[in-house]
């Protein structure tokens, strides 16, 4: 469906177009001068929880999460909604508040926006930021060495589908939102702190396929190890319960044949690997020598932070 963007817009008539028709990564980047970039992107989704604040800051947080993933500082963003005709006046005024507190905790204005109706609720931000295009964040710049390492749990696509299919413990789900509310402003200032060149949020495609977009970028292989992935509590009970999201089966078709798994995992847990996420955590790719540092100041600034593997030559996932 993208294809007629490509054939319309020639990468060579846009010199100052740093990211953006090449290829796939979280956000556009436009050059300003030698070292300002600006930063774009927009994201928007249908509830994935009941309470509608909660659902207006975790679309908040992971419009945002892009900006995040390049390395950049959001400042300014508009609101782009899709609203019921007959919803409540103040369901609609809840999302909007939840989006607007978080965007404001983020040092992010909120001018304007756009908003249509349609049956099912839809609720994202265009946002823009500034970037430093010299230790700008992409996908491609992963080297053999580097450790992986990843800053929220998984479990968030299996446990709000499990909350749809109203099988869903509240604890379990307050422990979900807990994390996708979360900003990753703090994790993307830890990248640039300690020289990461690659990173990237994981999002819809799953740890899975946006690793491998990682790892093509970057022309290497990663090998992550399956003992040392975070998973929120819950996972594992509502991923045997097969809550799955239809994503999750779309995830796994699109991207299995380029995942090798060497250990006998059982079903659920490997179904876990393309469990989509919504609002998760960075993947970043760390140069060997700033690990331990980098891991110590996450600590120290309350920041989790996961080694789960590294960046090995070849293509493609490994679990083991
Ligand atoms: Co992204
Ligand atoms: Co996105």
């Amino acid at each position: 469906m993208l294809r007629p963007l490509a054939g319309t817009f020639k990468p060579d008539d846009y010199p100052d177009l740093l990211v953006g028709l090449e290829p796939p990564d979280d956000a556009a980047v436009w050059k300003l001068d030698d070292s300002r970039a600006l930063v774009l992107t927009t994201d928007f989704f249908t509830p994935v929880v009941d309470d509608p604040y909660d659902y207006g800051a975790i679309a908040a947080a992971n419009s945002l999460s892009d900006i995040y993933a390049m390395g950049g500082k959001p400042f300014l963003a508009l609101n782009i909604a899709a609203l019921p005709p007959d919803l409540p006046p103040e369901i609609g005024a809840e999302i909007f508040r939840g989006g607007a507190e978080k965007a404001r905790e983020a040092g992010v204005v909120i001018a304007g926006g756009h908003t249509v109706q349609d049956k099912e609720p839809k609720y994202g931000l265009v946002a823009i930021g500034f970037v430093d295009s010299v230790k700008m964040l992409t996908k491609s710049g992963a080297k053999v060495g580097d450790a992986l390492v990843l800053t929220k749990p998984l479990g968030f696509g299996v446990t709000t589908t499990a909350l749809k299919q109203e099988r869903a413990d509240p604890a379990d789900v307050s422990e979900v939102v807990g994390w996708m509310i979360r900003l990753n402003e703090k994790t993307s200032q830890l990248a640039l702190e300690f020289g990461v060149k690659a990173a990237t949020d994981i999002t819809g495609f799953s740890l899975m396929g946006h690793g491998l977009e990682m790892a093509k970028a970057s022309g290497v292989g990663l090998k992550i190890e399956f003992s040392r992935l975070p998973f929120v509590s819950c996972a594992q009970k509502y991923a045997r319960m097969g809550a799955f999201p239809g994503g999750a089966f779309d995830n796994k078709h699109f991207y299995s044949r380029d995942v090798k798994i060497d250990s006998k995992l059982d079903e659920a847990s490997e179904m876990l690997l393309y469990d989509p996420q919504t609002s998760g955590g960075l993947l970043l790719s760390v140069p060997p020598a700033n690990l331990s540092a980098l891991i110590e100041k996450a600590a120290q600034i309350d920041q989790p932070a996961w080694v789960i593997g590294e960046v090995v030559s070849g293509s493609g996932i490994r679990i083991v």
